[in-house]
């Protein structure tokens, strides 16, 4: 293939570079066509734009592939931790044995929030979403670690940071659930690895000790994995243009979590549960609400299905939908919007409208069932999402730093009046 492409406006050719990643992908370099041609290019929502180059995470929307810095997510959803993968996405390798615990302890010194953070927390108003409370709370650590504020952090003052990111967000997430019930919260107990503390602050109780089931961990383990990075969607892409222009890991993270929150992105997990329910509710006639959602006159669609990349089939997808199947067994849970998904997903996987919109489930349509059966309330599904892919904004973060990219900063066409006079207000 040649080196470059040819770009023809009118009696002028631009040579355009030509890049190729290593899992083949191939991009035209436009980074100088407007100097050199006075154009600049047009695709709203970016469905054919990169905006960087990175190392992190790789996906073939057609074969649906995922790869977390060259492994496979099914390996690693088998095989690993989701503090080892955290290691993994944000240091480049899967850790020693030594750089494993030494990870895990940095981050167990780390576990606590300030006590003032609680006064922020009694603002809020018990039903206020928790993913308002999770930005809010998270952009206020900046206040807390004044030290994050430095542009030009040394590779230690940022290795804090990142530490303090993601052990404290554990904290603040099992505090927000605490509350939303009216219990006091629970402090971290070092002991523990990341996801069992996490659990056990979630789900422990001051007035008798709760054993968190390792069913449990082990399910909450994959589950984190699979969310734990996802290349350059709508969240992570907050993430990297608010870093772009210097601001904390606290802020940038925190604007991440608030794009995550959008029914279309990772708020989704949420609206299926919703839905699933409302079809419950309405005597469980898929067939009745797939016509709904392929009604161009009606806006319903069918949440958890659909992908701007995967167009065969999301592969967490299926590692979930199988550990639905295990982890609703071994706890002895019978949930009837688990038949009802199914029946919705065989139905519409034989439906041309959604056979040629290449429309399959994606990572939330089965995971919020299973978050249910580990006993969390609906609102809480997105803000579990976003503990998740917390691994994948820092790596990507980071790598924006490193990188030394520029601010990002997108172009437009102006397409609004031209040339108007002000008028005085009596005259309008
Ligand atoms: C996540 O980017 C990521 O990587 C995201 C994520 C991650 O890990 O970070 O994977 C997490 O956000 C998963 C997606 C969760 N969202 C949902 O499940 C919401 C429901 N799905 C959609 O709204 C939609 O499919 C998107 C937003 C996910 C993708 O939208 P696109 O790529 O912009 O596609 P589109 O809206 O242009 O739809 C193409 C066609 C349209 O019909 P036509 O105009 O061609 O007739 O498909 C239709 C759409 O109306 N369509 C649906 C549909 N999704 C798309 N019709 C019914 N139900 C749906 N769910």
């Amino acid at each position: 293939m040649s080196s470059s492409a040819q770009l023809k406006i009118g009696d002028k050719t631009y040579d355009l570079p030509i890049i190729e990643g290593t899992e083949g992908e191939k991009a035209i370099d436009i980074s100088k066509l407007r100097d050199q041609s006075g154009f600049v290019t047009l695709d709203i929502g970016y469905k054919n734009t990169g905006a960087t180059q990175s190392g992190i995470t790789f996906l073939d929307g057609e074969l649906g592939v995922l790869k977390y810095r060259g492994y496979a997510i099914e390996q690693l959803a088998e095989k690993s931790t989701f503090i080892e993968v955290a290691y993994l996405l944000i240091y480049g390798d899967l850790p020693t044995t030594k750089q494993l615990t030494d990870f895990q302890y940095e981050i167990s010194r780390h576990t606590l929030v300030h006590e003032d953070m609680k006064k922020f927390f009694d603002g809020f108003p018990s039903k206020s979403h928790p993913m308002g409370q999770l930005s809010s709370l998270v952009c206020s650590l900046s206040a807390f670690y004044p030290e994050s504020l430095k542009s030009n952090q040394t590779k230690e003052e940022l290795n804090l940071s990142i530490v303090k990111m993601l052990s404290k967000m554990a904290t603040i997430v099992s505090w927000i659930y605490k509350k939303s019930l009216g219990h006091p919260v629970m402090y971290p107990q070092n002991k523990y690895d990341y996801v069992t503390n996490f659990l056990n602050m979630t789900f422990g109780q001051l007035t008798e000790d709760v054993v968190i089931d390792p069913v449990v961990v082990s399910a909450m383990n994959t589950l984190l994995i699979l969310h734990a990075d996802h290349e350059q969607n709508c969240s992570t892409s907050t993430v990297r243009i608010v870093g772009s222009s210097e601001s904390n890991i606290y802020a940038s993270v925190s604007a991440g979590i608030s794009a995550l929150w959008g029914p279309l992105h990772g708020g989704a997990n949420q609206a299926v549960i919703e839905m699933l329910e409302k079809i419950k509710e309405d005597g469980g006639d898929t067939d009745k609400w797939i016509n709904k959602a392929k009604d161009k006159n009606d806006p319903f669609r069918l949440m958890g299905f659909g992908h701007r990349v995967y167009k065969n089939f999301d592969p967490r997808a299926k590692i979930i939908k199988k550990a639905c199947d295990d982890i609703l067994e071994k706890l002895g849970i019978n949930d009837e919007v688990l038949e009802i998904a199914k029946r919705l997903e065989e139905v519409a996987l034989k439906d041309p409208y959604f056979v040629e919109r290449k429309l399959y489930p994606n990572v939330d349509f089965y995971s919020g069932i299973i978050y249910r059966a580990l006993g969390f309330p609906t609102d809480m599904f997105t803000v579990l999402f976003a503990l998740g892919r917390l691994p994948g904004w820092i790596a990507q973060w980071k790598e924006m730093k490193q990188n030394k990219e520029p601010i990002g900063r997108p172009r437009q066409i102006y397409n609004g009046a031209v040339n108007r006079e002000y008028v005085e207000i009596d005259k309008r």
